[in-house]
């Protein structure tokens, strides 16, 4: 990890959580812990909880859960280092120096520079637009029918004629022309010298994720061309890993994304309250862009623009989605040509119907395709039906094929069989490999199988959920662990996250008794591994208040994690995936005389004194 552990544990030891998210969330206590509105998903009772003894968060609606850096790292989309160093000034800890080599300082110093220009100059034309030589640009901004806090939201500004002012400005900043150069605000040529990049347009600041400048785009007020102006790429100002608007979609809490062509796109869906439209920045969507989003959602709708252009665009858009891993879904926007027109002709209402009947982009690709056949010539239609198998034929997963050759078939009046049969010689022509393994005809068993893998309730679940329990259990009542600990060690826990985190809290217990397992969460780096270890701390126990109950409880739960972790070393050997060594015989023989010993013996506590 970045900074050694003991750091990272004297960090969220001087960070009380229930402040950290009580600055986002509104707080109640309720017993012993406090709950609030999951800010995570959507809801109207909270079962969003915040344990102030484990310095844990955890939600019962949608299962997020960490510890206090957990909980920025989801929140403000921050790395771990980024939360972090928050939660470290947060507390005024100062974090050892990282040690960088000479270049990689020089480089950080120069992007910070670039930073604070890009910063500078938003604020000058941001003030600008608002002074009284801003006049033109608050004119054509309310033409658009923007709304002063909308145009707050985005920082726009101005830079009126004058040409020269925002380098002055800079320069009186104390920025040498070298900086304000790369930077991309100013230009030079022998007949000018050093100039403004930006006269005469209104300015959209282009932001981060963070939100912080790292570039502009400027619109001409009229029709001049170009039409937009945009700040070249510079250290800080990469186009094909950046999104317009996405340091304010990143909180929206829709289930989707708007993808969108245009700056005024998504300013004009964000004032109807779509707040998580995106857009490109003035060159087509990228693969980079495609993994950014994926940090933030699953399902992207496009809302392209309606013509040739858009429609190409859109198609390749959706291929670059696909390869992403994300579902793709396409907004009608006809007979509008972009979302702006159509909000500010149809209103928010309308829009939104566009946006439940997104089209799947599967279907929307066939119409697109459809569109050059000519449908009613056999010969051509046939040929359409042709292009459609092999496109069904790339889709890998056998049960989602089946299910777009059934619709396909009714949507274009194929016969069902037919089509199926057609899409398999594409498979075995090798159009797409392994898609078709067992030929057209096979029965479908692969297919059922995979079904009933999937609805039976599997091993693996009963085992992590008595892993879940116990490891509750002990954050709940550590004067458990003296009991269990001759019984239970972590490598009796499923390899991985659980195991890894059994290992970190017993070390803690071991330690201290009955520490917090904040810092256990603080040995991962990702938030899905931080929110597998969380779950574990957080499972919700019977509300058993008899000690013989509890007693006998506990022994269950024991005794079924020793068998599954034997059970476990035996599937291996007879899997052949380990070669049983003198070693592992030894612990199979530990193994059931533990379990032996362990059915005999009882457990002793006490009566809950306030069962959850
Ligand atoms: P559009 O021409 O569709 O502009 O270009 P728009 O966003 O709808 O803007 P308005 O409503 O006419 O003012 C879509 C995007 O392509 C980039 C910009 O990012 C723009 O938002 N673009 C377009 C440029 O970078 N330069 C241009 O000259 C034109
Ligand atoms: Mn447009």
């Amino acid at each position: 990890m970045y900074y050694p552990d003991d750091k990272v544990e004297e960090v969220l030891r001087s960070n009380n959580i229930v402040d950290v998210v009580g600055t986002y969330v509104h707080l109640q206590k309720k017993g012993a812990n406090y709950f609030g509105l999951c800010p995570f998903h959507n809801e109207k009772s909270p079962s969003f909880s915040v344990s102030e003894s484990k310095q844990m968060f955890y939600c019962f609606g949608c299962g997020a859960g960490g510890n206090a850096a957990t909980f920025l790292m989801k929140y403000e989309n921050y790395s771990f280092r980024e939360a972090l160093e928050t939660l470290a000034d947060r507390a005024g800890i100062k974090l050892p120096e990282v040690n960088y080599g000479e270049e990689a300082k020089k480089k950080e110093e120069k992007r910070q520079q670039l930073r604070a220009v890009n910063k500078e100059a938003a604020i000058y034309y941001y003030k600008l637009l608002r002074s009284r030589k801003g006049v033109k640009g608050q004119r054509y901004l309310a033409e658009r029918k923007l709304d002063p806090s909308t145009m707050r939201d985005f920082g726009l500004g101005y830079a009126d004629g004058s040409g020269n002012d925002l380098c002055a400005h800079l320069k009186s900043c104390g920025f040498s022309d070298e900086v304000i150069l790369e930077a991309g605000v100013a230009a030079f040529d022998e007949k000018r010298g050093m100039h403004d990049k930006f006269w005469n347009r209104v300015i959209f600041p282009i932001m981060d994720v963070r939100g912080q400048v790292i570039g502009f785009g400027g619109r001409v007020m009229g029709d001049g061309k170009p039409k937009y102006l945009n700040s070249p790429e510079t250290e800080i100002f990469d186009k094909s890993r950046n999104l317009y608007g996405l340091h304010i979609a990143k909180r929206s809490k829709a289930p989707y994304k708007i993808l969108c062509e245009g700056y005024m796109d998504v300013i004009s869906m964000h004032q109807a309250g779509f707040h998580e439209a995106v857009a490109s920045l003035g060159t087509s969507f990228t693969e980079g862009q495609a993994a950014l989003l994926k940090r933030y959602t699953k399902q992207v709708l496009l809302a392209y623009d309606s013509d040739d252009a858009g429609v190409r665009a859109a198609i390749r858009s959706i291929g670059i989605l696909k390869k992403a891993g994300l579902e793709g879904r396409v907004i009608d926007l006809r007979p509008c040509k972009d979302p702006d027109e159509f909000i500010k002709a149809n209103g928010t209402e309308a829009f939104l119907k566009r946006i439940e009947n997104a089209e799947n982009s599967f279907f929307y690709e066939l119409r697109m395709m459809e569109r050059e056949y000519s449908m009613q010539d056999p010969a051509q239609r046939t040929q359409f039906h042709h292009a459609a198998a092999a496109k069904l034929c790339g889709i890998s997963d056998e049960i989602e094929r089946e299910n777009y050759i059934k619709e396909v078939a009714r949507r274009y009046y194929v016969d069902e069989g037919s089509l199926k049969r057609l899409v398999a010689s594409y498979g075995r022509s090798g159009a797409a490999e392994n898609v078709w393994k067992n030929g057209a005809e096979s029965s479908g068993n692969e297919a059922e199988k995979t079904v009933s893998r999937r609805t039976r309730p599997s091993r693996d679940e009963r085992v992590e959920r008595n892993e879940r329990l116990l490891m509750t259990w002990l954050c709940d009542e550590p004067e458990v662990f003296a009991q269990i600990k001759p019984y239970i060690r972590p490598e009796h826990f499923q390899e991985g996250v659980p195991r890894q985190a059994a290992e970190g809290y017993w070390k803690i217990l071991e330690e201290q008794q009955g520490g917090n397992p904040a810092s256990v969460i603080g040995m991962f780096g990702t938030q899905e591994e931080q929110e597998q270890a969380a779950s574990l701390f957080n499972t919700r126990l019977k509300g058993l208040h008899d000690a013989r109950e509890r007693e006998k409880a506990l022994k269950d739960i024991v005794i079924s994690i020793r068998r599954s972790a034997a059970d476990r070393q035996r599937r291996q050997i007879e899997e052949g995936m380990q070669e049983p060594s003198a070693e592992m015989l030894t612990d199979i023989m530990t193994a059931r005389k533990e379990l032996q010993a362990l059915s005999k013996i009882s457990f002793k506590l006490g009566d809950a004194e306030d069962p959850q």
